[in-house]
């Protein structure tokens, strides 16, 4: 398992088989009902443990809440499953800094999620001013509890494109040095700024990165035609925001590490007059990680961001057992059934060129 020194000697090329420590996913949406059903085993089945987003109808404000949906989690895993969700407690204005305590002493909740009011999915309970929750995030870095942070300004008047980079302009910069110890995670990284400002604060601060943006540009959005489900919150930037990105990811540094921001919608919602935000990538993600890493030269430091990073932000145990990923041509098929209704898988219909293998203790 140490793929670097394995590098070493074969030069990437050659590697047709690529066995790394278990990886973890610190960042999806799991939905819940009939959908968390059927969504979930594609998460499972890559992934140990998995930070679970809150932006449930209603979100997840409480300890009880947190709880209660842990539970369902564990109750729809697949036989056998031994994944571990991590919950997150949804920040509004009106969270108490003890219930956030208590949720994280008590081992149910590992952060809090901060969504600007109005930023994207479910997110209408948000925050409209960094500035009231003050007293929450001083208690949060007394205690060493992470706050993920969808970082986009949700000012109309901010070009869509824009709205990563004036949040870290007009609101990021100033909440770093005002909560000096706040541990945050830029969620969903997509711009060069952002990469640069985790980078200015790695000591304290670390961003994830889904396999869509590695991927995809913002002209990919349009290729053809109006691509729904390429529709994303933070939405795809140019490409040399993707190049960055992908750099990034492949650095090996520390403060970036694997998390899918698995998003599904069903297809009435997907394909409206009004499309919803999210891209269900959770079937293929390692897949197309593994691709990314693959085209970059880079297999041997997949396993830092997968693996490796992740839990040393959290300070949480990596995972013991393997999985194994093979360099073979395979198929994904295009979509999901849910009831009556259907999921479009990111990658759906393409050949991968990376496939899943097995997991080992
Ligand atoms: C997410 C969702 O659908 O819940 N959508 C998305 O576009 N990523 C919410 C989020 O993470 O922004
Ligand atoms: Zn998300």
């Amino acid at each position: 398992m140490n793929t670097e020194k394995m590098f070493g000697q074969l030069g990437a090329s050659a590697v047709t088989t690529l066995t790394i420590r278990r990886p973890d996913d610190w960042h999806v949406h799991l939905r819940d009902g009939d959908m968390m059903k059927a969504v979930l085993p594609f998460t499972t089945s890559q992934f140990a443990r998995a930070v679970v987003m809150p932006n449930l109808t209603p979100p997840i404000t409480t300890v009880a809440a947190a709880r209660a949906y842990r539970d369902r989690i564990l109750a729809a895993r697949p036989e056998g499953s031994d994944f571990t969700p991590l919950m997150t407690c949804y920040l509004t204005e009106e969270t108490s800094a003890d219930e956030v305590e208590t949720g994280f002493q008590e081992g149910v909740w590992v952060a809090c999620k901060l969504y600007p009011v109005g930023a994207t999915t479910n997110s209408s309970h948000g925050v409209t001013d960094l500035a009231r929750i003050g007293p929450v995030l001083e208690r949060m870095e007394r205690i060493g509890m992470p706050v993920l942070i969808h970082g986009e300004a949700t000012d109309p008047a901010v070009d869509i494109f824009d709205r990563e980079s004036f949040f870290i302009e007009n609101s990021l910069q100033r909440l770093i040095k005002r909560h000096q110890g706040l541990k945050i995670v830029l969620e969903h990284v997509t711009t060069v700024e952002g990469v640069a400002i985790v980078r200015e604060n790695a000591t304290r601060m670390a961003a994830t990165i889904t396999p869509h943006h590695l991927v995809l540009n913002r002209t990919s959005l349009f290729q053809g035609g109006l691509r729904p489900n390429f529709y994303c919150l933070p939405v795809a930037k140019r490409e040399h925001h993707r190049q960055a990105l992908r750099r990034a990811a492949v650095s090996g540094e520390p403060c970036f590490f694997l998390g899918t921001d698995s998003a599904p919608h069903l297809r009435e919602a997907k394909q409206a007059e009004c499309c919803s935000a999210g891209i269900f990538c959770g079937p293929t993600a390692l897949q197309t990680y593994a691709q990314v890493f693959d085209e970059e030269d880079s297999l041997c430091r997949l396993e830092s961001f997968a693996s490796c990073n992740g839990p040393s932000f959290y300070g949480l145990p990596v995972n013991h057992d393997t999985i194994t990923l093979h360099r073979r041509r395979d198929l994904s098929d295009r979509s999901l059934q849910v009831g009556r209704s259907e999921v479009a898988k990111f990658r759906g219909g393409e050949w991968l060129a990376w496939s899943i293998g097995e997991v080992s203790e």
